[in-house]
């Protein structure tokens, strides 16, 4: 991995940030539970957050990325594969066996992307994005 990434769990220090990268919607206590939880896991470039990934679990059990993002510039220099990586380490250490996300069925990048990074088509839900837009859901196997 690039020396200038660093990958870790996000702190209380990172609130700011945290509120900043996630959806509006979301309440601010919550995203401090999530932090206190290590339910977010941040990226580092040169000492500067540029990577948020949110995990959730479906059922309180099932690991599934919430959200993953990684801010415009630095994108495709493998941040958000580090980001998984650390999230993978982390879920076998902690015995799951399985990682589940999804995508907008029309964003057919971030849908490239998962395929690109081990994910798995696993079925969709339709029309429950704004818009009546379906989610398309992905496996990937730890
Ligand atoms: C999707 C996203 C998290 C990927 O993060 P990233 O740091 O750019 O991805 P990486 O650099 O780790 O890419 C890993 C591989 O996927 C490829 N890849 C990255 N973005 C891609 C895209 N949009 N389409 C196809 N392949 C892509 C990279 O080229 C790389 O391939 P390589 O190993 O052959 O070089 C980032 O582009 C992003 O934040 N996008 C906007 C938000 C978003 O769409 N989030 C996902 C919502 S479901």
């Amino acid at each position: 991995m690039n020396q200038k990434i660093k990958i870790r769990f996000a702190e209380s220090n990172d609130f700011d940030f945290c509120i900043k990268m996630d959806y509006k919607h979301v309440k601010k206590a919550l995203i401090k539970r999530h932090i206190e939880d290590k339910m977010i896991i941040l990226a580092e470039f040169d000492g500067k957050p540029v990577g948020y990934l949110r995990i959730e679990y479906l059922w309180l059990i099932i690991p599934y990325i919430g959200l993953i993002f990684v801010v415009d510039g630095y994108r495709k220099q493998g941040i958000g594969t580090a980001m998984i990586h650390f999230l993978e380490d982390y879920l076998i250490k902690n015995g799951h066996k399985v990682l589940y996300s999804s995508s907008q069925v029309n964003e057919p990048e971030p849908q490239a992307w998962h395929r690109k990074v081990g994910f798995k088509e696993c079925g969709y839900i339709t029309g429950i994005n704004e818009g009546d837009i379906g989610e398309v859901f992905f496996s990937k196997f730890l």
